[in-house]
Formats: structure tokens, sequence, C-alpha cells
């Protein structure tokens, strides 16, 4: 399975998702795409020698559709099978979505369906909450709202601030990624719990 990775910043989750396709495995990754050419995951995905694209969605202000289009031609060209959204903060129309319905997932950093949108591990902390965690989930036009692949649990400490626990959960989404995109591109829909 052809897989696109978009990103908008560091790529840590891109880049285990790269590495766990290294091996034995029924995907291969065929680009990484941003809509911020400063990226740091772009030059973390030339590196390991993959194509990638980059459209500044700062070029297309107000104008979102042009963005999107803009953003679906190197996407189109490669002829994904699946597309993963990883640290990608960009909200995408329902038009773009549907494009890709099915076959598009998303990590997002809580135990969803809490916490949806930003400032997730604030809000957790705030609320007292006991844990926290990442989800990926098929991506719907709804945020954060997709059928759940998989989540991972982690505890919240006394203490915490949000980049402890952001830190903590980040080990956790670069576990839970790849073996829910091992899974889900074997044709296997059942929710892993790490
Ligand atoms: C991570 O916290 C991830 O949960 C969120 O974006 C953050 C950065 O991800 N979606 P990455 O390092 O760019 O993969």
């Amino acid at each position: 399975k052809r897989v696109a990775i978009l990103i908008s910043g560091g790529g840590s989750n891109m880049v285990r998702l790269v590495e766990d396709m290294a091996g034995d495995h029924p995907c291969q990754p065929v680009l990484v795409a941003s809509n911020d050419p400063d990226a740091g995951g772009l030059a973390k995905a030339a590196a390991m020698g993959l194509p990638t694209a980059a459209v500044d969605h700062r070029a297309y202000r107000g104008d979102r559709a042009g963005f999107e289009a803009a953003l679906l031609e190197p996407i189109l060209a490669v002829r994904p099978d699946i597309i993963c959204l990883a640290g990608f903060m960009r909200i995408l129309t329902p038009d773009f979505v549907e494009r890709f319905q099915g076959r598009m997932l998303n990590i997002h950093p809580s135990l969803l369906p809490k916490y949806t949108g930003l400032h997730t591990h604030a809000r957790a902390i705030e609320a007292g909450d006991a844990e926290a965690g990442a989800t990926v989930h098929l991506v719907i036009p709804d945020l954060d709202a997709g059928p759940i692949l998989g989540q991972a649990r982690v505890p919240i400490m006394p203490g915490d601030t949000a980049d402890r626990l952001a830190a903590r959960v980040l080990i956790r989404e670069h576990q839970l990624y790849p073996a829910v995109l091992r899974r889900f591109a074997s044709g296997d829909q059942t929710p892993l719990y790490l």
C-alpha cells in the first residue's frame, strides 16, 4: 500500500512511520507533504530519501479551497492508497476529506472523544484527569471525530506540566501509530489499545 504522510512540524510521528515501513510491511511511504515549507520534518523526510512537497497555507490566506487544490496536486501525483496525517495542523474541508474518507488516518494527542481540538494536555491536567493519551482515528469531516483505530494511555503525574505530559504521550504515539497503520493496511480495523 502506497502511503502519503502530511505534516506541519517536526514530523516525529512521520519518522517512526517511515522507519517501521522500512521493514517487512504491507506499506511503503511515497510522499511527505506539509503546509509549511519550513517544517523540520521535510528535511528529515528528504534525508531518508523520500519525495517531499510543501504548499504554504499562508499564500492562500482565506482561500482554503485554493490551498487544498494546490496540496492535492503532489498527493494525487503519487497515487496514495492511504493518507496519514501526522502532526498536521490544518483543518481539511469536507471536499478534501471525502476524497480519502475510509483511508485517511490521523493521530490526535488525547483519549478521544475527550478533548478534540487544541491544548489537549493542558485541558486534561486542568480537569484533574488521572490519565491522558493519544488516539489514531479515521478522518471524517467533523474535527477529531472519526472511528477510533487505536489508543494509548499514560498516567498524569502530580505536578505535570503540559510539556511534560506531551513528551510522555509522544513516546506512546510513536508506538501506537506504526502499529495501527500495520493493522489497518492489512485490512483489520479492530481498535488497538496499547
Ligand atoms: C504531536 O503531539 C501529535 O500528537 C500532534 O502533533 C504533535 C507533533 O507531532 N498531532 P510530530 O512530532 O510533528 O509528529
